[in-house]
């Protein structure tokens, strides 16, 4: 049967004991005590007890007794649990839920084993005031029985097939899917949807009623050939992203991007694609992929591949029949010129790998362009069949279950139709920008990329990915924030990544004012401190412990201006970059400019100490990088006052205020003082110190709920008071309703 998706769920059933209310250790000691008065060992009995009537497993423990027996011995276990109400309280985000169940104007209910006294005494305890609770009084038969779901969905007077049962224990969710609806286990319970708890429910229901499911999520980038290897090949895949996945859900992430999984010889690893509609089988095949979604989407993450449309690889077959005689039919596909007279390339212009932008077919005798390397041959977008093909591209993949693309060089793709050299710019006034030759920063890009007919290209796609509710984030490397708007204006690309900060040293001044002025520019830019192609963030902005604080107070800053934020794989543990010695260098273009290498972006990630580090069995295809254990997932998961725990906190107070509607969606309303930066949004309010001094002491206007430097602060847990902000500490706050 076809379960309806999250955003037709019309009601919420809750099951209790675990679940809504945190009372594991209440019903442990109650059955601890029965167990010794009746002689079963404790194991035996927590095998089965959990979301089962009480009667149900003291028959089942008891065989001998008859039904009067079990019914006293259930009743005594019962008592005791009424007495023990100690430690009852109601599970982590329950109260979220409720909130976000309540603005959404979702009826719910609870639906539970235990009985009717329990019940109320149990969630009075834990502060819930349930509409409507069913008990194993209302009923016939316990769960795993479905009637305690359908009748609470024909009390609410929904359809059970469009209920969402929400369960800690199998024997619960095989009961809800018998009754028909759709279910989400909690933590390690499979249903149709696992998460790890309520909160991240709230937040997942409430973005599934949001067309805009995309907006103010958060983004992780997973460079696939270093994150996680699941064969031994010493290459990343999609298996072993498929075993990584509880890692981005615990981090709060909503949204994966994954650079190119399709068929490619690995000239650019990845980027210079010879077959668009077929996953490579060094990434594990199609059926890896298949297996990836469904488990990513059972998480309610979504996932987005990388739209690599402005070159193939030469050995696409396009290109191959288009390069075997002038009078093919793909001739067309791509961008043919004849020599410049007297010999030599058409025009000036620059491949981003190094030397000329052309390279010289000596079959055909003619040259083809190339922006990158010279197997990765440019199509020729003023072809429409061009146009067509990447349309049949899109549709499958989003047909497949892709939730969207990043879009590659989005701003390239067409080029100006009569080829001229683009102006050179003088010496000292080069191009600020990393990760390219230096030819191609020397030139005024006029002609090459950026032409305005590429805007009908975005709004083509648009409309194909509109139609399957998919995103579309694009790489434009424009910095000035108005001119990227351009990118993002009505039918346009979705969002497009703003690299400001990726290209900026260290200036704390200049960025807090950047940052804002981007986001005025538009609401719908993604937010990134690096990415593959650029060095990581933590080196970029002084290395070691500063670099990460530095990083770590942006991604606070970042965090609450409208639009999507970004992580790249291992920002989230701070890391800098990894050590490649020469010899190994994998990056085209390391071969030109060794000095501009991406390879330090790109070694594995370190998941847990030891060799391979937990990325590969084997021999991984970039060194490790020189990792300490220090920088591993595996430590960093272990400490609380380690870098990934302050991501998680941050991420998880983000969740929270933006479930509760305390963000709001107005504008980032910006203020300075005595180098801290600071804006308010909503009911929020974000201050960090970006200098190197501690700032001025300064009374809080209102509570923090996040606290760089002191993981006991959180929205449950609020601190008020006067504070004199470190260096580069931040701290959210929530202001009352105003
Ligand atoms: C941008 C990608 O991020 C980069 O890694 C690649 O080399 C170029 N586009 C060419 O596709």
């Amino acid at each position: 049967m076809n379960r309806v998706e999250l955003r037709d769920v019309a009601a919420v059933l809750l099951d209790m004991d675990g679940t809504l209310v945190d009372s594991d250790a209440a019903v442990e000691r109650a059955w601890s005590i029965w167990a010794g008065e009746a002689g079963v060992g404790l194991d035996a009995v927590l095998a089965i007890a959990h979301g089962v009537p009480a009667h149900q497993t003291v028959a089942r423990l008891l065989p001998h007794l008859d039904a009067a027996a079990v019914a006293a011995s259930a009743g005594r276990q019962l008592a005791l649990q009424y007495e023990d109400l100690s430690d009852v309280v109601a599970a982590p985000g329950a109260h979220l839920l409720i909130d976000v169940l309540a603005r959404l104007g979702l009826p719910w209910a609870v639906v539970t084993s235990a009985d009717r006294r329990l019940a109320g005494v149990r969630l009075r305890a834990a502060g819930i005031d349930a509409p409507l609770v069913v008990t194993s009084q209302d009923v016939t038969a316990g769960k795993p029985d479905p009637e305690g779901f359908a009748l609470a969905a024909r009390r609410l007077g929904v359809d059970p097939a469009r209920c969402l049962v929400v369960e800690d224990a199998a024997p619960g969710v095989a009961a809800g899917r018998a009754a028909g609806a759709l279910t989400a286990g909690l933590r390690e319970v499979a249903g149709d949807l696992r998460v790890p708890d309520l909160a991240h429910l709230a937040q997942l229901l409430d973005r599934s009623r949001q067309r805009e499911w995309w907006r103010d999520a958060v983004g992780y980038q997973v460079y696939l050939p270093s994150f996680q290897d699941s064969d031994g090949d010493g290459w990343g895949d999609l298996r072993g992203i498929a075993r990584r996945l509880d890692h981005l859900v615990e981090l709060g992430v909503d949204l994966v991007w994954l650079t190119p999984f399709t068929v490619s010889p690995m000239r650019d690893h990845g980027y210079d694609v010879a077959d668009y509609l077929r996953v490579d089988p060094r990434f594990g095949g199609d059926g890896a992929l298949d297996e990836l979604l469904r488990e990513a989407h059972a998480r309610g993450l979504r996932v987005i591949g990388d739209l690599v449309v402005n070159h193939t690889s030469d050995q696409h077959p396009w290109f191959v029949a288009a390069r075997s005689s002038r009078s093919d039919p793909h001739r067309d596909y791509y961008l043919w010129r004849d020599p410049a007279p007297g010999g030599g390339p058409p025009n000036n212009w620059q491949s981003h790998f190094g030397g000329p932008a052309w390279a010289l077919d000596q079959r055909t005798g003619q040259y083809y362009l190339h922006l990158f390397c010279p197997e990765q041959p440019d199509l020729n977008w003023r072809n429409p069949a061009v146009a067509d093909q990447v349309d049949a591209i899109l549709e499958h993949w989003l047909a497949r279950g892709l939730d969207g693309f990043r879009v590659d060089t989005a701003a390239y793709l067409v080029k100006h139709p009569d080829l001229p050299d683009n102006p050179l710019l003088d010496e000292g006034e080069e191009l600020a920008m990393s990760g390219v030759a230096h030819e191609w920063r020397r030139q005024h890009h006029l002609y090459d990329i950026h032409q305005p007919d590429v805007h009908a290209i975005h709004e083509r796609w648009r409309r194909v990915a509109d139609r399957h509710g998919a995103f579309l984030v694009g790489e434009v490397y424009v910095l000035d924030p108005p001119a990227l708007a351009a990118y993002v204006d009505g039918e346009r690309l979705h969002s497009s990544f703003w690299f400001g900060l990726v290209e900026s040293d260290w200036d704390p001044h200049r960025i807090h004012d950047m940052l804002l002025a981007a986001a005025q520019a538009s609401p719908r830019l993604s937010w990134v401190q690096g990415n593959h192609d650029r060095p990581r963030a933590a080196s970029r902005y002084g290395g070691g412990d500063l670099g990460r604080r530095r990083s770590l107070g942006l991604l606070a800053l970042m965090s609450f201006v409208p639009g999507t934020v970004w992580l790249y794989q291992g920002e989230e543990l701070g890391l800098e970059n990894g050590v490649v010695p020469a010899d190994r260098a994998a990056d085209p273009l390391a071969a030109a400019e060794p000095g501009q290498s991406r390879d330090a972006a790109r070694t594995p990630m370190p998941w847990q100490p030891g060799p391979g580090l937990g990325f590969t069995a084997g021999r991984p295809w970039l060194p490790d990088g020189e990792r300490a254990p220090g920088d591993t997932a595996a430590v960093q998961r272990a400490r609380s006052d380690s870098h990934l725990a302050a991501v998680r906190r941050l991420l998880a107070a983000r969740r929270e205020l933006l479930a509760t509607g305390a963000v709001g969606s107005g504008p980032a309303v910006p203020a300075r003082e005595d180098g801290v930066a600071r804006y308010r949004r909503g009911q929020v309010e974000v201050l960090v110190n970006l200098g190197d001094r501690p700032a001025a002491r300064l009374e809080l206007p209102a509570p923090a709920v996040f606290d760089s430097d002191d993981p006991s602060v959180s929205p449950a847990s609020p601190r008020a008071g006067a504070v004199r902000l470190a260096p580069q500490q931040a701290l959210i706050l929530r202001h009352g309703r105003s």
